[in-house]
């Protein structure tokens, strides 16, 4: 699915390796490099609209010989590595634009690049970034892990200024003619690891690090117990290409009540997506979920907006999977509320019954089709292991700024997700029939501020932040830009 909303940066640092797994540690940073041409910065909506604002998780890897440096975006929604090409025109491009200070890769300058002789490497995400160029070999090196053959795009034109390590199934690739064993294979490939699974925990959006740990789990970044439940096959082609699974239930909880929250989607095909920032679900739910917590769509901004205020709601939603017995993952407000710039105030919302109020993105929004994503504002909540052999997610609820590591490697080739048991009733799902619009007892609760005791103001209703700043957001985030980059973190041992 590929890179949507809020781009991950990882830090990709090997922080210990031994027979059977390797673990990167990763952190989040805020999307880099936006193209402040003219064109661009013509207003600040555009900027919010396509997301740029947003973070992600990003590694640090070297490719070549000598190495040269890379940070990249950690996508389970895609399968290629690619890096921009240091002679690209996003790198090159200098005054406004901030080139690709994340790294670039020169083949030039490597005396083991190969031309992988398999023609031209295009790839386009969910959001419109892309990548053209060619497919090549080069040591990929993580850490004091080498892979010495590896497959990868060649970034020689590009509209995002830094590369992505996509781990998603390898016919997920974006090549047309051929199948290439992309990072998790060749990692078993190289017996790194012993099957080809790995768990990924992305920690507190505060915490802003998280962790890879490839061939194993850690049983010491979740609470309560493991559950397996089904990826689904590609509906029309049978195949395995994402992490598509079924979400059956979705309730408010507050102190004023708990609502079962209804769609005619139940259950809802999603994909894990850890390449995007927000979340993706169909209308009908979205516009539950908004009204309990009184978001209002924002025609200014293009999305559903919130007061910031409201992230100390201790009101939260709880997600099911695989039916009755399957996991349940809560989502407190504190991970689902997100600030609209990167500067220190939020616009304001400048009418309605928020007024004079700052104004946060809210972390699920609607999308009137498929595909339905559950990116980094789901993922953060959750431990989740993927299994691309069995075909199976592993899922828990995540420990937040857990501090111990107690990691359990998959046995064998094959092996199923270890301390994990499977979801009891996930072979007799189905659609919930007719949907029936909740109570919204719950929605009270949701508002701790207590602002008024009106209830929540209808989603469907416009409504305006004001955005007059453009000058100096934009400066803020050109500010960004350069400051962040001195601040990508070696991350100790775990
Ligand atoms: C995790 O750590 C961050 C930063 O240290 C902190 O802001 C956050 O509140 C912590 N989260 C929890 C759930 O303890």
């Amino acid at each position: 699915m590929g890179i949507g909303t809020r781009h991950i940066i990882c830090s990709l640092l090997a922080s210990f390796i031994n027979a059977q797994v390797v673990q990167w540690d990763i952190a989040r940073r805020e999307r880099l490099g936006l193209e402040l041409d003219t064109r661009q910065t013509r207003s600040i909506e555009e900027v919010i609209i396509n997301d740029k604002l947003n973070g992600g998780y990003f590694a640090t890897c070297n490719i070549g010989t000598p190495a040269q440096d890379v940070t990249l975006q950690l996508d389970t929604g895609s399968s290629d590595i690619w890096v921009p090409a240091s002679s690209s025109g996003i790198c090159t491009k200098s005054s406004s634009s901030s080139g690709c200070v994340l790294g670039s890769y020169s083949a030039e300058g490597s005396s083991s690049f190969e031309d992988a002789g398999k023609g031209d490497f295009s790839i386009t995400y969910v959001d419109g970034s892309r990548a053209n160029g060619d497919y090549f070999t080069d040591v990929f090196e993580i850490g004091d892990t080498a892979i010495p053959d590896m497959t990868m795009g060649l970034g020689l034109e590009a509209n995002i200024p830094y590369g992505i390590v996509g781990v998603g199934y390898a016919l997920n690739e974006a090549t047309k003619s051929f199948i290439y064993p992309n990072l998790p294979i060749q990692m078993q490939h190289e017996g790194l690891i012993s099957t080809i699974a790995y768990s990924l925990w992305l920690n507190d959006l505060d915490a802003g690090t998280g962790s890879i740990l490839f061939g194993g789990i850690d049983t010491e970044k979740y609470k309560g117990d493991l559950t397996r439940i089904n990826i689904y096959a590609d509906p029309r082609t049978g195949a395995f290409t994402s992490f598509r699974v079924a979400l059956t239930s979705v309730q408010a909880i507050s102190d004023s009540g708990t609502d079962a929250l209804s769609s005619k989607e139940f259950p809802v095909s999603v994909v894990l997506d850890s390449g995007t920032t927000l979340s993706y679900l169909p209308t009908d739910l979205v516009s539950q979920m908004w009204r309990e917590v009184g978001a209002v769509y924002s025609n200014d901004v293009r999305a559903a907006v919130i007061p910031c205020s409201r992230a100390a709601s201790t009101g939260y939603f709880s997600f099911g999977f695989a039916g009755p017995g399957g996991p349940v993952i809560n989502l407190a407000m504190d991970e689902l509320v997100l600030p609209l710039t990167l500067g220190e105030n939020q616009p304001l919302f400048d009418f309605g019954p928020y007024r004079g109020q700052e104004a946060c993105r809210f972390g699920v929004q609607s999308s009137s089709a498929g595909p339905y994503l559950l990116g980094d504002t789901f993922l953060r909540s959750a431990y989740v292991v993927y299994d691309l052999y069995n075909n199976e997610i592993g899922m828990a609820a995540t420990d937040f700024n857990a501090t111990d590591s107690n990691v359990v490697p998959f046995e064998d080739s094959g092996a199923r997700i270890p301390s994990a048991t499977v979801a009891p009733h996930q072979d007799s799902i189905r659609g919930t029939g007719s949907p029936n619009p909740p109570t919204y007892s719950a929605s009270n609760g949701f508002q701790d501020d207590h602002e008024n005791s009106v209830s929540a103001p209808a989603a469907c209703r416009w409504f305006s932040v004001a955005l007059a700043m453009v000058g100096t957001i934009t400066w803020i985030i050109a500010q960004g830009v350069i400051d962040s980059t001195s601040d990508l973190h070696t991350m100790d041992m775990l």
